[in-house]
């Protein structure tokens, strides 16, 4: 898809204005600073996003959307694909997420992705639905992918600590 790229608060501002969309929450993005967001951009927007934090060596993940109007399309694989080359980026040792039990899409996307069901919060939502705990560690497998695939390379280069970290 050909697009031109998006400057950061372009980007932000898209991503907001989204969010608001998808989930009805005004998004803080103080807590996603530049290394707890990416996006998939296509025809001059933001097409899909994740929002995560990084604390020591765990990725945890709070929220990965797809427009609306895009669903369906292989661009919530994009996103995925986007948080596994960040989290290998990273170094990283575990992905963790949390996801309603009654999403079912997002659930099959995220076990396609190698995350493990780990937990149950029962009723953790104020509709008294259940939270599900997924978890996806990082193995030696997927960082050799990380670091031979040209396309997360071009979008992830990696940091010059990581490249010394796994020479
Ligand atoms: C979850 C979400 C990101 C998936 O994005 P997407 O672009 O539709 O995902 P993809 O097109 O890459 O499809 C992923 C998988 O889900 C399946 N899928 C997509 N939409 C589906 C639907 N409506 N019903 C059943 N399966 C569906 C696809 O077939 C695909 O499975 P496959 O790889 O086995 O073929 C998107 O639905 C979304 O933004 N939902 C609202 C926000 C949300 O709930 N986020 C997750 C919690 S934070």
């Amino acid at each position: 898809m050909d697009d031109k790229c998006l400057t950061r608060s372009e980007m932000e501002y898209q991503v907001i204005t989204l969010h608001k969309e998808i989930f009805g929450e005004k998004l803080n993005t103080f807590l996603y600073d530049q290394n707890g967001m990416l996006t998939i951009q296509g025809d001059d927007r933001v097409i899909g996003y994740a929002l995560y934090v990084f604390t020591e060596n765990i990725m945890d993940v709070h929220y990965t959307a797809v427009a609306p109007e895009y669903r369906g399309e292989g661009f919530g694989h994009e996103v995925m694909k986007g948080i596994l080359a960040h989290a290998c980026r990273r170094m990283v040792s575990l992905i963790t997420l949390e996801v309603r039990s009654d999403n079912e899409v997002a659930i099959h996307l995220y076990k396609k992705t190698g995350f493990k069901e780990v937990n149950v919060r029962k009723k953790y939502y104020k509709d008294g639905c259940d939270a599900l705990l997924l978890n996806r560690e990082i193995s030696i497998n997927d960082l050799k992918a990380y670091f031979e695939d040209d396309e997360y390379l071009e979008v992830y280069p990696p940091l010059e600590d990581v490249i010394e970290q796994v020479q």
